[in-house]
């Protein structure tokens, strides 16, 4: 509800707009999107029954404007060009190299051109993005900045953008030699997620999105991480594809991620409160990702930082010895590096200086209690910080699990 309130000073009026913005997306699970007799793609984001229903009887052709990763592109193209043919559609698929390097605001730029171009309806033709997170980041900012606000669809191909980077509201590109510097917080209008691309994601990959899935089963799910820990190498193994053993783990997994990576998203969709669980392994790990840039992918810097922060937990009492090694015996099964010898005690101190810096003098650092619970700790003394580095390197520096 829009409120206005007038007031009168000496210098003259003033008036206050209090105008609260609702937003409604839908992040749906589906097979075979690509799938000509399936609608999801072209239709799925209509929530009004009347507008499907007039939608699907108009003799109108669709049109859509699609973005794909090039390297989606010569996989998936033969399928995507025929899904579009056979639905009729007026569409301009742009394939894209879109790497972490090419992840600018040049790159949105160039697709705001051809978009431009190509001359979209921006209340009923939603640009399509399919790709890794990359991807889906880039065209989300072009979407949010195309006449102040295009719809999108969003299509993850990647584990990590399944579980994360499609489920929340942030689009952006780097800039300043800085990770997502320009953005905005504008949510798609829906997201599909289809788990047969995960197919040809290469096996680092899908290690990369595990460390991810696991940060949100060390915060909330002790579900989530004993079935990471019993299933985990085999949903590697298989690429969470639906052969009869990996089905259950398969799509239990991906479910529980995505519903706990929404619960803690919703509530906090431009992120105006600080303390984020979600924040787990991301206090050092942009540090250290910078640093040794393009050695670590995002979800293993993220896991090198968290199995630092589980040394940590353990130091202030919050784990056992023993929860602490079923953790770190987790990640070693999911192929992911548990330290790096870039990751010195000098990068954690001067990470959590930055991050003081923009979190509102507190440190909120999250931290795991027990397998599946959390804290969020302002008062962690450097002599645990240092206790527990050391313990790290003791234990976990001989370099069986340094994978770079
Ligand atoms: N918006 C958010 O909330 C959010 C959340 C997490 C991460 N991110 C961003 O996501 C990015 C990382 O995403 P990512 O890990 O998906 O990386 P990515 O987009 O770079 O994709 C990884 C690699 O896989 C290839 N690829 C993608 N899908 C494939 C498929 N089906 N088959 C074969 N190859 C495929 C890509 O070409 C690329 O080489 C980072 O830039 C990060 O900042 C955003
Ligand atoms: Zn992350």
């Amino acid at each position: 509800m829009l409120t206005v309130y007038e007031s009168q000073t000496e210098q003259g009026t003033s008036w206050t707009v209090v105008s609260p913005i609702v937003f409604t997306y839908k992040v749906t699970e589906t097979r075979h999107l690509l799938d000509p007799s399936n609608d999801t793609l072209l239709l799925g984001h209509i929530t009004d029954p009347q507008q499907l229903e007039d939608v699907k009887k108009s003799n109108m052709p669709i049109k859509r404007f699609v973005v794909v990763d090039q390297e989606v592109y010569k996989i998936y193209a033969p399928k995507l060009i025929e899904y579009l043919e056979a639905n009729n559609v007026l569409y301009k698929i742009l394939s894209l190299p879109t790497t972490e390097e090419n992840k600018t605001i040049t790159m949105a730029l160039q697709i705001l051109e051809e978009v431009h171009n190509f001359s979209l309806d921006r209340r009923s033709e939603p640009i399509i993005a399919i790709g890794g997170g990359v991807c889906l980041d880039i065209v989300g900012l072009a979407a949010s900045l195309y006449r102040r606000r295009t719809p999108y669809i969003r299509v993850p191909t990647t584990l990590l953008s399944y579980i994360d980077a499609s489920v929340g509201a942030k689009t952006g590109v780097n800039f300043a030699n800085c990770k997502n510097k320009l953005g905005a917080y504008v949510p798609p209008a829906a997201a599909f997620l289809d788990l047969s691309f995960l197919q040809t994601v290469p096996r680092r990959h899908i290690s990369n999105g595990l460390a991810e899935m696991l940060k949100m089963a060390l915060m909330k799910h002790r579900g989530l991480f004993e079935l990471l820990e019993t299933h985990g190498p085999m949903l590697l193994d298989t690429k969470f594809q639906a052969d009869n053993s990996c089905l259950q783990a398969a799509s239990q997994a991906t479910r529980i991620a995505i519903g706990t990576m929404l619960e803690e998203l919703a509530p906090n969709l431009w992120e105006d409160d600080l303390n984020r669980l979600v924040d787990f392994g991301h206090l050092v790990s942009p540090s250290l990702e910078m640093k040794v840039l393009p050695f670590l992918l995002h979800g293993e810097a993220v896991n090198i930082d968290m199995s630092y922060m589980v040394y940590v937990s353990k130091e202030s009492g919050l784990l056992t010895e023993n929860e602490k090694q079923r953790i770190i015996s987790c990640m070693v099964g999911l192929e992911l590096p548990v330290w790096h010898e870039a990751c010195t005690m000098e990068l954690i101190q001067k990470a959590l200086q930055e991050r003081l810096k923009h979190s509102g003098g507190l440190v909120r650092m999250p931290l795991p209690v027990g397998l599946g619970g959390a804290v969020i700790s302002n008062d962690t003394s450097c002599e645990i910080l240092h206790k527990a580095f050391v313990k790290w390197r003791e234990e976990l520096s001989d370099g069986s699990s340094d994978s770079n």
